[in-house]
């Protein structure tokens, strides 16, 4: 499908539905339990009113900042997401090329199916996010990010174990999800269903070979990227249990900067400041780990409040316009992150779907800051928002 037919996220979300599996749509698609948290990170944007100034005549609005020493020509960075190579068979790659081309990061997860090497050609900053066990395998996990190219290293930190994702366990499958034949005769109907999914799987698959969709292509050095479905990869993949010891322990390993995400309250952003982070990303993961947790946009003044003075604060969970970017931003945030909405991007035509989402997001934040009569990123504040 042509990416440019997408005109919004919510449109690319269901072009998305109509492409993909069920069970690949969902896990995307999904929170965790009753999906509160997931619903709330979306509906807490919409909450919040702009505050216009009419008649100011501002000229087309820059949107460049710079995010931790890197310049970015656009105030979104792609989140760490696991199984892109599920969603199309560019997987990781297709979403690094995307944010290289519109000037922005992107951030490899630890299980996204891709290894830090196979990014090492593509142009364009690019974070590490890490998953781990136990300290062994985070000094092998970051040692090859680093070596590959990475620039900065996120240690996401709200996984101590895996949120129940019940779409996951109606469809009969409990993360990590595989492709391979025996899956496929699982996912039987669903699959068929979806014949260009099926079809560009397939062609995808004659490179897999008789791999996990999670397992890397390429051999990095050795010890070897996690497999999810191996006792350590699996442990990886449903408990992360960093503490901030673990934090302090890694800043003396990276010399990069070092950003924690899953921070969900002032004290906790204070915590990662004092534990040598540069900068915590506001995030309940999407809504698919803690069940009642608040939404992201409703933390996001604490935190900047306790630590927006010691470290830059991004947020994720709930952006689905330009006016949301703008909103963050104004509460102080110097840029957020998107998941599903690349995702979603990602699904329909690879790295050209992900390229229009950030177009898209990037044409929306424009006409926004036109509309509210903002000259700019830079002069955004509370007073662009209006008092509740
Ligand atoms: C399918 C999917 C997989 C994800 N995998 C990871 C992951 O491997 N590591 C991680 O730190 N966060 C992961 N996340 C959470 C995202 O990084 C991000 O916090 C979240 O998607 C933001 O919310 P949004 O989807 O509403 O934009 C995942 C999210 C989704 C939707």
């Amino acid at each position: 499908m042509r990416a440019d037919r997408i005109h919004s996220v919510e449109h690319a979300r269901r072009l998305a539905r109509r492409i993909l599996p069920r069970v690949v749509f969902d896990y995307i698609d999904g929170g965790a339990e009753d999906e509160v948290t997931m619903a709330a990170n979306v509906q807490a944007f919409r909450e919040i009113a702009l505050r216009p100034r009419m008649a100011m005549k501002v000229p087309r609005p820059d949107l460049a900042t710079t995010v931790l020493g890197t310049p970015l020509r656009l105030p979104v960075l792609l989140a760490p997401c696991g199984l892109t190579r599920l969603m199309h068979p560019e997987g990781a790659a297709g979403a690094a090329r995307a944010a290289g081309a519109a000037g922005t990061v992107s951030i490899l997860s630890t299980v996204a199916g891709t290894a830090p090497e196979d990014l090492s050609g593509i142009a364009g900053p690019r974070w590490f996010q890490l998953y781990a066990a136990d300290r062994d395998t985070a000094v092998a996990l970051i040692d090859r990010a680093g070596a590959a190219g990475f620039g900065g290293l996120m240690v996401t930190v709200d996984t101590p174990a895996l949120g129940k994702r019940e779409r996951d366990l109606r469809n009969g499958v409990a993360p990590p999800l595989r492709l391979d034949a025996r899956s496929a005769i699982r996912l039987g109907s669903q699959v068929l269903s979806r014949p260009r999914w099926t079809a560009s799987m397939g062609l995808a698959g004659v490179k897999f070979k008789r791999r996990s969709a999670t397992n890397p292509p390429g051999s990095g050095p050795s010890p070897s990227f996690p497999n999810p479905l191996s006792p350590a990869g699996k442990v990886a993949m449903g408990a992360s249990p960093f503490s901030w010891d673990d934090v302090s322990w890694l800043r003396s390993r990276w010399t990069g900067p070092l950003v924690v995400k899953g921070v969900m309250s002032g004290d906790d952003a204070a915590l990662a400041a004092d534990a040598g982070a540069d900068c915590v990303v506001v995030s309940n993961h999407g809504g698919r780990q803690l069940e009642g947790a608040p939404a992201t946009i409703r933390v996001l003044p604490e935190v900047v409040e306790a630590a927006g003075k010691r470290v830059a604060v991004l947020v994720d969970g709930g952006v689905r316009r330009g006016a949301d970017v703008v909103k963050a931003m104004a509460l102080g945030a110097c840029a957020v992150l998107i998941g599903r909405p690349y995702l979603y991007g990602l699904a329909i035509a690879g790295q050209a779907g992900v390229e229009r989402i950030l177009a898209i997001l990037e044409e929306e934040m424009e006409r926004t800051l036109i509309l509210m009569g903002c000259p700019g990123l830079g002069e955004l504040d509370g007073s662009w928002l209006q008092p509740t």
